[in-house]
């Protein structure tokens, strides 16, 4: 029932006669199978249908040094059955090498720029990490590559320091980049964070390409949790591309695409870089971090069969207690991490779903597609398992007991009219100049976070981690009443968040994660000031 090739991206064709989100995943679900064979000009079959559940999950070489070099450079990379696929990668790999590090000790990655000439600079950001502001891939101004922003107001001509293009990666060159993992002097919280492209108005290509790998951060706390743990511990990555008759990525990013009309769907959910991959699990308990990496869309994740999944972790990590749930929504950004026991099916194979979202809201962005993800293949021989899910996890910080009931800031996310509409934070579009808040070095600020569009936006603030006081006027369910760093705003909705800013000055962005309205305006920035 799934078609698994297309010849044409269903996104181009959806975002071209401005279909919602709903209708898209109603029609790719309805559209008759395809039978095809794909010829290059010469006759050679290049692309074959992919076979659901053949290929193995691959799992990113994991890098565990202090001092890192990863070139950015392009690969053939295997993605789908058949001819490999030409991507923009860290270390010739999608996704690039997993980071995985302990807390509080400081960790240097240069990242070398060997991508072509036209890639022009490049700037990295660790999501979920907490850095100084230079370390922090600032998305930069206007440079001779980009002269120009049709989206952002920039004025041409500022000097580098002030624009961010001092921070930048220039093709041929390099960038070493310091992230010390603390947080108020100390070891920062275990984390299942990431590092992507975040360069102005080029993130959405750049990441499509392939400029996206995994990082984790481990500390003492989360080791002493008897917690599935080595091979039992799994991070996948969920990110879909559409791809041409030669197996090569589509350019959803050729023809403009318009607020609020610009979120870019791939026809291919990939887990790992694979689609519909399989892995072989143990009757055990297994922690499963997942990250949705994707441009545009929601997955509501679910266990075939109904196998629980008990959620353990948010964006930010531990949460105060775990949570059993049937279903997870996860918007592009967000990461969630679960502990499930494939003891209950043994000798079976459990699918990783992503389900229509029940009674959702219709805006656009706020569908979840609907599909089969991967497959977990559960041997049959029977094993002691010691690990086991505390009932306690980590304890919410006590600032969170401090934070301001009302909010000191606003944060309006509008959409403007015009030939050529844009993304709008408080009326403005992204200036790297301009900083729309402040809060001082110690302070716990309290800020509200308003979508008054008609589409979905994940809003994703840098520096901090950020506890949500309430949704919509109300008590946040228990797996939003935590420490997050990325929010589901379906059109219309309000957040209340409470942040502590701490050990780093200077200025920060806060943007939609999904990558088109970042690079269409959706970001600002706040400046913490000592
Ligand atoms: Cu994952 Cu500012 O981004
Ligand atoms: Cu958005």
């Amino acid at each position: 029932m799934y078609q698994q090739s297309q010849p044409e991206p269903i996104d181009a064709i959806s975002r071209r006669s401005l279909l919602s989100a709903a209708a898209v995943g109603a029609l790719a679900l309805t559209l008759p199978p395809v039978a095809r064979a794909p010829a290059s000009p010469g006759g050679a079959r290049v692309r074959r249908a992919v076979r659901p559940y053949s290929t193995p999950l691959p799992i990113p070489e994991v890098l565990t040094g202090a001092d890192l070099t990863i070139p950015m450079r392009e690969a053939e990379v295997a993605i789908l059955p058949g001819r490999k696929t030409q991507m923009w990668t860290y270390g010739a790999s999608f996704p690039g090498p997993t980071i995985r590090r302990p807390a509080g000790a400081t960790t240097r990655v240069r990242f070398e720029h060997r991508l072509p000439q036209q890639a022009g600079e490049l700037t990295v950001h660790l999501h979920g990490g907490h850095n100084r502001c230079t370390e922090d891939g600032q998305p930069g101004g206007l440079t001779d590559a980009q002269p120009q922003s049709l989206y952002c107001d920039i004025s041409s001509g500022l000097p580098a320091a002030q624009s961010g293009n001092d921070l930048l990666i220039t093709p041929g060159g390099d960038r070493t980049y310091t992230y010390e993992q603390i947080e108020e002097g100390a070891p920062e919280r275990s984390a299942f964070q990431w590092y992507h492209d975040h360069r102005l108005d080029r993130t959405a290509r750049n990441v499509w390409r392939g400029l996206a790998g995994m990082w984790i951060v481990d500390d003492d706390f989360d080791a002493s949790l008897p917690l599935p743990r080595g091979e039992r511990d799994i991070a996948l990555m969920l990110a879909d591309r559409s791809f041409d008759a030669y197996n090569q990525l589509a350019d959803p990013f050729a023809a403009e695409r318009r607020p609020p009309n610009d979120g870019v769907t791939g026809r291919h959910v990939l887990v790992n870089g694979a689609a519909l991959p399989h892995h072989r699990v143990r009757p055990q308990r297994y922690r499963l971090r997942v990250l949705n990496a994707s441009h545009f869309r929601a997955y509501e994740l679910r266990l075939s069969g109904g196998l629980p999944m008990i959620q353990i972790a948010t964006d930010a990590g531990l949460m105060p207690r775990p949570v059993r749930r049937s279903r997870v929504l996860l918007g592009p950004g967000e990461r969630v991490e679960l502990v499930v026991d494939f003891a209950a099916a043994r000798g079976e194979h459990v699918h990783l779903l992503s389900g229509r979202r029940a009674h959702g809201p219709k805006g656009l962005g706020s569908a979840t597609y609907a599909g089969p993800l991967m497959q977990f293949r559960v041997g049959t021989k029977r094993e002691a398992d010691r690990s086991a899910v505390p009932p306690q996890l980590r304890p919410l910080p006590a600032w969170v007991a401090e934070a301001p009931a009302t909010p000191s800031h606003m944060w309006r996310f509008t959409v403007s009219g015009g030939f050529r509409p844009r993304w709008l934070v408080n009326g403005r579009s992204f200036d790297p100049t301009y900083a729309d808040a402040t809060a001082r070095l110690g302070e716990t600020v309290t800020w509200e976070l308003r979508n008054q569009t008609a589409v979905a936006h994940l809003i994703h603030l840098h520096h901090t981690d950020w506890y949500m006081i309430s949704r919509n006027g109300r008590r946040p369910p228990p797996w939003e009443a935590c420490l997050k760093d990325t929010f589901f705003l379906d059109a219309g909705e309000r957040v209340l968040i409470a942040g502590r800013v701490s050990d780093y000055t200077g200025k920060y962005v806060i943007h939609c994660h999904m990558l088109d309205h970042e690079d269409h305006g959706l970001m600002s920035q706040f400046e913490v000031l000592a």
